[in-house]
């Protein structure tokens, strides 16, 4: 069983190839915890998989939560894994990760971060890569995956990730700061280029959007995964002033 989250496709296209290279079922986590569905019966030979974006050097507080919430039925020390997404570098993702797991008893037997294209823009200096180096990362990463994968198959313990540089800092200081003030749809509006397609509605993991007469209006239920604003259009979606000259970013293969 693989549980995912993803906004803008990265990871929803890594939990997919490995579902298919392990043969294992897929479950998106906001649908799971909307759908009120925590109880998981694993058989002894499956393993367990969290496939996740990297948010300021941990996992989204939807991966914490979920990780709460959830119980396994038959659960016998099956093989557990994560594969994280992220633009650069993990931090200590995988310690936290792993903290999460120990805490409910399990334990996590190997880790992995897939590189692939950026989707942060919300603050300064942080943009979506140019596309030479956006098609370079979603080359390596066919690789990569296929890597992963075939180590995951052979269940092996190991964990490669790729902490960068400071990776205290970044996630023990900076990461609770942006849980605490980085999420917050108060910002996001559309602005009058908007159309009406509804395509941030449709995309919105957590179902947070709701178009009330032509426009969308947010609700507070938001991980700042940036789907809604990566996947319009008309480029009508917009983050205060500052996504304002900040480019666009999709998986091409989940668009
Ligand atoms: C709120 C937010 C925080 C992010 N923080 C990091 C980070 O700390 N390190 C990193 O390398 N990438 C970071 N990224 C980039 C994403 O991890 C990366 O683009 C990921 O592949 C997106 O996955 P998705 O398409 O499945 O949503 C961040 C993106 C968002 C939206």
């Amino acid at each position: 069983m693989i549980f995912y989250f993803s906004g803008t496709g990265n990871s929803k296209w890594i939990a997919k190839q490995l579902a298919d290279i392990l043969q294992e079922k897929l479950v998106f986590i906001p649908e799971a915890m909307r759908n009120a569905i925590s109880d998981y019966e694993i058989a002894d030979e499956e393993k367990v998989g969290f496939v996740f974006p990297v948010y300021s050097w941990g996992p989204p507080p939807i991966i914490l939560q979920f990780i709460e919430y959830l119980t396994f039925k038959g659960y016998n020390n099956q093989y557990l894994f994560f594969v994280c997404s992220c633009g650069d570098d993990t931090g200590l993702t995988q310690q936290v990760f792993c903290s999460a797991i120990a805490a409910r008893g399990w334990k996590c037997a190997a880790g992995f971060s897939v590189i692939m294209p950026n989707n942060y823009v919300l603050l300064p200096g942080f943009d979506v890569d140019s596309k030479d180096v956006e098609e370079r990362k979603l080359n390596n990463a066919i690789s990569r995956v296929a890597e992963v994968g075939r180590i995951i198959g052979g269940r092996e313990e190991l964990f490669q990730c790729k902490e960068g540089s400071f990776p205290f800092i970044k996630t023990k200081v900076i990461n609770p700061l942006f849980t605490k003030w980085g999420i917050s749809t108060e910002k996001f509006h559309a602005t009058d280029a908007c159309i009406a397609c509804k395509r941030c509605e449709k995309v919105c993991p957590m179902s947070n959007i709701v178009m009330i007469g032509w426009k969308p209006v947010w609700g507070t239920d938001c991980t700042s995964c940036l789907a809604c604003y990566h996947a319009c259009p008309q480029r009508a979606v917009q983050y205060g002033k500052t996504t304002k000259k900040k480019g666009q970013y999709f998986n091409p293969n989940e668009k």
